[in-house]
């Protein structure tokens, strides 16, 4: 994992590609939310701290944060379509208007359960931002008010997103090179 030029087959998004679109999601929730009462937003762990953090710290308006930590993948390469709840929100989000944040709508299976489970536990309204989404894998339908990148069919990392756990931390989104995951 160590040697990063040699794990990354190409950079799909920069870095300062990323910095300006976090200023545009972050410029649109803080004028669509600035009327609304009661916003909470959430980072689904681990893949969204850094987009959680990187678009509420550009926001306008204050708002509380809150963490659900939840798990499809395991550490493979494959959804599971089983969410394991790590570790769960502190908030009760009754009554809340609630914008989920997260890295990357994937097959969908993660924020369509997740949205359920607010709903559930009577969240006023919930929405969706996410950093990227990957339409070719949807299998599962789940509505992106905000969306940052629509990329292809291709197995990414950094800036939040893993392979083992490794690579969250790359300031830019970048192709995980095939060679790191054979065999
Ligand atoms: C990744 C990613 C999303 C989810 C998307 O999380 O961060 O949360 O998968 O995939 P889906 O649309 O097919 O559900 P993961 O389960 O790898 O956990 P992590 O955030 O801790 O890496
Ligand atoms: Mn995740
Ligand atoms: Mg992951």
């Amino acid at each position: 994992y160590d040697d990063v030029k040699d794990s990354i087959s190409q950079v799909l998004i920069s870095h300062e590609e990323l910095d300006s679109k976090l200023d545009e999601l972050a410029a649109q929730i803080s004028q669509d939310y600035a009327d609304v009462d009661n916003l909470l937003c959430i980072g689904v762990l681990k893949g969204a701290a850094y987009t959680l953090v990187s678009v509420t710290r550009r926001m306008s308006i204050s708002t509380p944060v809150d963490f659900m930590s939840l798990s499809s993948y395991g550490s493979g390469m494959e959804s599971s379509h089983t969410i394991t709840v790590r570790s769960d929100l502190t908030t009760d989000v009754a009554g809340k208007n609630v914008l989920i944040l997260e890295d990357i709508v994937d097959s969908g299976y993660t924020l369509n359960w997740l949205i359920a489970e607010l709903k559930r536990r009577g969240a006023a309204s919930v929405k969706v931002m996410a950093l990227l989404s990957k339409p070719e894998r949807r299998e599962y339908e789940v509505p992106i008010d905000y969306l940052g990148f629509t990329i292809p069919n291709e197995f990414v990392v950094g800036f939040g997103m893993d392979y083992n756990d490794h690579y969250r931390n790359l300031d830019f989104i970048g192709v995980l090179d095939p060679k790191v995951y054979a065999n």
